[in-house]
Formats: C-alpha cells, sequence, structure tokens
C-alpha cells in the first residue's frame, strides 16, 4: 500500500500519545503509580481503545495512562527516544512529533523547562540512533485553560529554536479558539509555523477560526469541514492543509463509521490532504494500518494514496532543499 519510492512522512503524531503499553507498565511500577489490575495482560487493554469511545474526551483520558507514568525527566527522554524507534519501525522516513509539557508534567508537577529539554534530547539521540528525520511541534493543552497555556508557551518560547510550530489540543468544545488569539500571535512573531487542532469535535466555524483568528496554515482532523463548502474551497485557494488520522476520528466518534471518513471528498476536493496516525500507541495503529484503511475502507485508489504520501512530504514544515533531500534518498535508496 505504501510506494517505496516516495518518502513515508507523519506529520500529526503526539509522542505523549505514543507510550508503549510495555514502557507505561513499566515506568507505573517504577514510580510507584498505582494501577488497578495486577498483570500486564489486564493493563494493556486499559491504556489502548478498544474499538471506539464516546466521544473526543473520553479518547484522551485514555492518554493519561502514559503521562501518568512519567515520574522523572528520564522517563520523558525514554518516551521521547522509543517515539523514534518506533518512527524507525514504522518505516517513516521523517516525522513531526508534538507534545503538551503541561500535560507531560502533571502527575509529578515535573518542571516545564527540563521537562521540554528532556524530550528534545530523548528525540535528538532517537534521530542519531535510527537516522529518522524529526522536527517538534509545541502543544497547548486548551483544557487546562487560558493561563496554564500561557505558562505552557512561555516555557516553550525557551526553546524557541528547537520546534518547527504550535499546536492546540485537547477539548475544542469548552475551550474555543478565539480564548488564544494572543497565544498564537506570539509564536507566530517567534517565527513558528501553526498547527490547529479544529473540526474534530466542534464544527466547521472552528476551523475557520482556527485559520482566521490563530493563523493555521495546517489543521488537525478538519473533519466537519465536509459541512461548509465555502470552507473547502477557502482551504483549496490558500492551500490549507488537512491532517487526516481516521482511525483516530473513529475512535473519538468523530465519524460514526470509517468508511464515512470524509478524506476521499477532501481529494477529490483539491486540498492538500495528508495521512496521519495522531495518537498510535493509544489506538493501537501504525501508518501502514492508515494507509490499507485508506485504501480498503475509504476506497482510495492507489494513485490517490501515492499523492497522499506526495502531500505529507509538500505540506511538512521542512524547507524546500529538505524535501527534495528526502526524495533524493529515497531514490538513491531504493
Ligand atoms: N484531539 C485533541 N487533542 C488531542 C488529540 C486529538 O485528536 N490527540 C491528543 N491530543
Ligand atoms: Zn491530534
Amino acid at each position: 500500500m505504501i510506494d517505496a519510492s516516495i518518502p513515508l512522512v507523519d506529520l500529526h503524531r503526539h509522542l505523549d500519545g505514543n507510550i508503549s503499553p510495555e514502557t507505561i507498565w513499566e515506568l507505573s511500577h517504577k514510580h510507584n503509580v498505582a494501577l488497578p489490575v495486577d498483570s500486564f495482560e489486564e493493563f494493556r487493554p486499559l491504556t489502548q481503545i478498544q474499538d471506539k469511545t464516546s466521544d473526543l474526551m473520553a479518547f484522551l483520558a485514555k492518554l493519561d495512562w502514559g503521562v501518568a507514568a512519567l515520574g522523572d525527566l528520564d522517563a520523558c527522554y525514554r518516551v521521547a527516544y522509543e517515539n523514534m524507534v518506533d518512527a524507525k519501525s514504522g518505516y517513516l522516513d521523517y516525522v513531526e512529533l508534538r507534545f503538551s509539557p503541561f500535560f507531560m508534567s502533571r502527575a509529578f508537577n515535573l518542571p516545564l523547562e527540563g521537562l521540554i529539554e528532556a524530550v528534545c534530547d530523548g528525540v535528538e539521540a532517537g534521530v542519531k540512533e535510527t537516522g529518522v528525520k524529526a522536527n517538534l511541534i509545541g502543544i497547548l493543552s486548551r483544557t487546562f485553560g487560558v493561563e496554564t497555556c500561557q505558562k505552557e508557551l512561555d516555557a516553550l518560547l525557551q526553546f524557541k529554536d528547537k520546534f518547527v510550530a504550535l499546536d492546540l489540543a485537547g477539548d475544542e468544545i469548552n475551550y474555543p479558539a478565539e480564548l488564544f488569539i494572543p497565544h498564537f500571535e506570539r509564536a507566530r512573531d517567534a517565527g513558528w509555523a501553526i498547527s490547529v487542532h479544529a473540526g474534530e469535535a466542534d464544527g466547521p466555524v472552528s476551523v475557520w477560526n482556527a485559520i482566521k483568528l490563530l493563523g493555521a496554515t495546517r489543521i488537525g482532523h478538519g473533519v466537519s469541514a465536509v459541512q461548509d463548502k465555502a470552507l473547502i474551497d477557502y482551504m483549496r485557494e490558500h492551500e490549507i492543509v488537512v491532517e487526516s488520522c481516521p482511525t483516530s476520528n473513529y475512535q473519538t466518534a468523530t465519524v460514526a463509521n470509517l468508511s464515512e471518513h470524509p478524506l476521499p471528498y477532501f481529494l477529490q476536493q483539491g486540498l492538500l490532504a495528508t495521512l496521519n496516525t495522531d495518537d498510535p500507541g493509544v489506538s493501537n495503529i501504525d501508518l501502514a494500518y492508515e494507509y490499507k484503511v485508506a485504501h480498503q475502507v475509504l476506497g482510495i485508489s492507489k494513485e490517490s494514496l501515492k499523492q497522499l504520501q506526495r502531500n505529507g512530504v509538500a505540506a511538512s514544515f521542512l524547507s524546500q532543499s529538505e524535501k527534495e533531500a528526502l526524495f533524493a534518498a529515497k531514490l538513491s535508496n531504493s
């Protein structure tokens, strides 16, 4: 399903939603986190979605097991490093890993700056070890409110050069984009690109607001854009990227059935749509699985799968020469 001559990239992947059950189990014991079960066999299903959940917030609750086990900065380094090993096992050529420092720090009240440094170091070590190229996207967790997001942003900006973009994730319904206008103005002033979760739990207005109020050039999910033809036209004309994650959208009940996912429509409308995993550890998937779903369930042709692969490179936060280098490396290996 994946074309070996085109780079394989994942642009929407939460490193704090991609901690293996084995690592969560080990870290939970190391840091004396109370667990409701005694065996790993019983624990694994608690950390991963079983078929689906009722809504976005129920889905996000599954991520809590992983971040609850982050008892010190070494644990943060470890999960960051393991994300790169996982990217390599999934045959990725390039990955944009995103994380929310506050969300990761919460259980053990870890210092935000130290945590960001540990994650950056873990990813860097993983890049050296695996040869997979990576960039980082900082996340503001809207669920914790405007002021916490200010602190989260302050901490991220201490490491301005380590990040390529800023994202807004979490509770989309109760914390809409308009609350975060000043945060994203600072992010744009810092030279970061903007990718925002929108149109996942909320309607097409949330996508408009992510674009118009926050300056997003990439939209995480954007599923509800399908309800607004003027928005689709605007996104095409302005080359606003859609970061589609079909299995995640099924598991959050954003789409009732996988076969109803709007990715084929986005492609048919000429949007710069990309295919990604979101939280592969929690969803228990990899990117190859999403390509299989796109073909077998969504009915996307093999030719269009190639387009999705190419769109991923085009929509990445890499420079033109870095994009070309990804293609060149692929050709010299095949
Ligand atoms: N939506 C919002 N926040 C998130 C998600 C998501 O799909 N995954 C991890 N944090
Ligand atoms: Zn996401």
